[in-house]
């Protein structure tokens, strides 16, 4: 019997709902995971099937004011579901980080690397600017990024997207998250790219521990990362298995129809 308390990351009977004009209507329901330590947790599912409204309850980003999130959400033990702005605030980026898909969105465009790199981790601990700095470049060295010290005088619009997913996957690190939560973090990239990427994920998760919620509509990303997956259509789980058993006996229809069409890129199986 698995508890409870294995789980970093414990969600529990999620229903997210948004108001419209003619009432509640809801996006996800019945949502209930949890999240082991250093292990990663694929999230697949087409299109629209509610893996971004999952987790964006877990880091609450969504608008109180239009939309309804009922269920718990528990990091560590804490409930996070309902927390004041001010708490969660400290929590995002620190205990929980985000990965999203279009990593320029995560950068300012006026600001260098650096800059940013070295705000983030003084605005989560006690680093003066030097320190800071010398912390970016040693994770960026651990993480073998190439020339850690020219990328911090970089501008956003200076580097591939892949790099940019790379420096915001190491800025991350920085701060040891216990869990990363990448939302597509490798849709916009090429190929090459894509594997450098999941790469660094894996490297971040086994250097550190961290535990990794990872979201893709390609089954491929999945099967090269995940230990367990879930399966999300229409707002619902409806599969959830180890990720080997998944592709070996995948039990609902609808995954079956998705590994027949997944893309054969990265497929190792
Ligand atoms: N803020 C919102 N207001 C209304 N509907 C939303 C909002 N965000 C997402 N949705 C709807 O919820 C469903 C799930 O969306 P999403 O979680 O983004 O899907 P996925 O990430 O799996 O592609 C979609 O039908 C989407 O249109
Ligand atoms: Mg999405």
């Amino acid at each position: 019997m698995e508890t409870i308390e294995q789980n970093i990351l414990h969600v529990k009977d999620l229903h997210v709902q948004v108001r419209t004009s003619e009432g509640f209507s809801t996006l996800v329901q019945d949502i209930t995971f949890g999240l082991k330590k250093g292990k990663v947790l694929g999230l697949v599912g087409e299109s629209g099937s509610g893996k971004t409204v999952t987790s964006m309850s877990i880091l609450q980003l969504h608008d109180r004011k239009t939309m309804n999130i009922s269920g718990s959400i528990t990091l560590q033990g804490r409930e996070l579901n309902g927390l004041e702005n001010k708490e969660i605030r400290k929590i995002r980026g620190k205990d929980i980080a985000f990965i999203m898909q279009n990593p320029m969105n995560a950068f300012t465009p006026v600001f260098t690397i650096g800059h940013q790199f070295i705000e983030t981790i003084q605005s989560h601990t006690a680093f003066n600017k030097k320190q800071a700095r010398e912390l970016a470049i040693s994770v960026m060295q651990s993480v073998d990024l190439p020339d850690p010290i020219k990328l911090l005088k970089n501008y956003p619009f200076e580097l591939s997207g892949g790099m940019l997913q790379r420096v915001m996957i190491a800025m991350a690190a920085c701060l040891q998250p216990s869990v990363i939560i990448a939302d597509e973090p490798t849709t916009a990239l090429d190929l090459h790219s894509q594997l450098l990427v999941l790469r660094l994920l894996d490297q971040v998760r086994s250097e550190y521990g961290t535990s990794i919620l990872l979201i893709s509509h390609d089954l491929g990303v999945i099967s090269e990362m995940a230990d367990d997956v879930i399966v999300m259509q229409h707002g619902r789980i409806v599969e959830e298995a180890n990720v080997i058993e998944l592709f070996d006996h995948p039990q609902h229809e609808y995954t079956k129809k998705l590994l027949q069409t997944r893309p054969t890129l990265f497929s190792k199986r």
